[in-house]
């Protein structure tokens, strides 16, 4: 196929002239692409999918009742701009109930169309070329790719098991922090599963205001927290002079497709990003943001959801010691983080967690997603879908039947 006339015109932060030329696969379609084979070469082996990332039920049904009444009503139709005040009177509500924390429901609150929204837009509020993200890894990359789209660079801090999985502050080079504007962080952190503590969040206030950067922290697992309490990054004194924390109702709530979430906290930042927002949506249906408030209101929710999702941890834990992984429930979110096996007892040896997880994948048909940003992890996913305790318990047994045949040695 010949090159449209506007091949040439690709902005640079695409790869310019040779966009969509390129011949790398990412990560997730490498998965994609292997849970495809894996079923057609062997369809009479259940494929075990520990790969998704995404909640297995629907949201409650009295959130899905307030969304029905809401969607026939005439009064909703309409654009919904930066949010309604319902929305944001019932964040008010949820943020003080839950973590103690008051905030202006006008003018520290705003609504985003999902966090991966206001990721997306945040670095807008800040980045001019040159200026630098601090962005832990592994992690959710979404704000250093739009970053980058601005001019800015990113500097990964990796998150690393003899650090607690922390970002080490103290290693960043003085070049790179004079040009440091924004830190993202995200606890409890994606994939690694880490809690942080108000000692960690007493310390990046202090960074913050020390080397004058914003700070970003991404609460999206925040309602799945086992290690004690939930605790909001604005709970730390000083914490809303020094950034915002971005909130969403995808994981805790069931409620992926919704996409609903908020940003809080300095009331100059939410404005930015209120700014930005307007001029690139006009606003989450009324109806859902209704339907969203209704789910804030109602702990039985989250509850239930965080009970589910330990238990299968816990029963994922005790199968893959058995089985010789090194691993211990996380202290939140639905991922277990776990080092990958180096090689199989008389079978191949992985360079790599993405070869160990092709192994599996292949020749296991057990899905599961690798990691090699900060050593070789796999991370397997607890939301598969089991109707019922007795099917959650089958799919370990199968589960452990298959890794104890294969001997992973670490
Ligand atoms: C760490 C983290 N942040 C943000 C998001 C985005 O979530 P949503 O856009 O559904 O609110 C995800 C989703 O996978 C995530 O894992």
């Amino acid at each position: 196929m010949s090159d449209p006339y506007f091949q040439k015109l690709f902005a640079e932060r695409l790869g310019g002239a040779n966009y969509g030329k390129g011949t790398e696969i990412y990560k997730f379609e490498k998965i994609k692409r292997a849970k495809r084979k894996a079923l057609a070469d062997r369809p009479e082996r259940k494929l075990i999918d520990f790969g998704i990332g995404e909640n297995d039920e629907m949201a409650a049904e009295p959130v899905r009742r307030v969304m029905a009444e809401a969607l026939n009503r005439p009064e909703n139709r309409g654009y919904a701009d930066n949010g309604i005040a319902e929305f944001k009177e019932a964040v008010a509500r949820f943020m003080k109930h839950q973590f103690g924390v008051e905030l202006d429901p006008d003018g520290e609150i705003n609504h985003c169309i999902g966090s991966k929204t206001a990721l997306a837009m945040l670095p807008a509020t800040l980045i001019n070329p040159g200026d630098v993200t601090l962005m832990t890894v592994p992690g959710y990359p979404v704000a250093g790719t739009h970053t980058t789209y601005y001019g800015g660079e990113v500097y990964r801090l990796p998150l690393l098991k003899e650090n607690d999985f922390f970002p080490d502050l103290d290693s960043i080079p003085s070049d790179i922090l004079q040009r440091a504007k924004l830190l993202v962080i995200n606890y409890p952190n994606s994939p690694t599963g880490k809690v942080a503590g108000e000692e960690f969040f007493a310390r990046v206030v202090d960074f913050a205001r020390s080397n004058e950067i914003v700070v970003v922290q991404d609460a999206a697992h925040i309602m799945l927290t086992f290690d004690g309490k939930p605790l909001s990054f604005l709970q730390t004194p000083g914490a809303r002079d020094v950034g915002v924390e971005v909130h969403s109702l995808s994981k805790g709530w069931n409620m992926i497709g919704w996409r609903m979430g908020w940003v809080c906290g300095h009331r100059r930042l939410v404005g930015a990003f209120a700014d930005v927002k307007d001029n690139c949506d006009s606003g989450q249906f009324i109806a859902v943001q209704k339907a969203a408030a209704a789910a804030l209101d109602n702990d039985d929710i989250t509850r239930r959801i965080r009970e589910k999702y330990h238990r299968r941890l816990t029963k994922l834990v005790e199968v893959l010691r058995r089985c010789g992984f090194d691993c211990h429930v996380p202290g939140g979110s639905y991922f277990l983080y776990t080092p990958s096996p180096k090689s199989i007892v008389s079978g191949p040896a992985f360079d790599n967690a993405e070869a160990a997880a092709q192994y599996l994948i292949a020749e296991h048909s057990i899905c599961t997603v690798p990691w090699d940003d900060a050593g070789a992890y796999l991370r397997f996913s607890v939301t598969y879908e089991a109707d019922d305790e007795a099917a959650e318990d089958q799919l370990m047994a199968e589960t452990e039947s298959r890794l104890k045949q294969i001997q992973p040695v670490f």
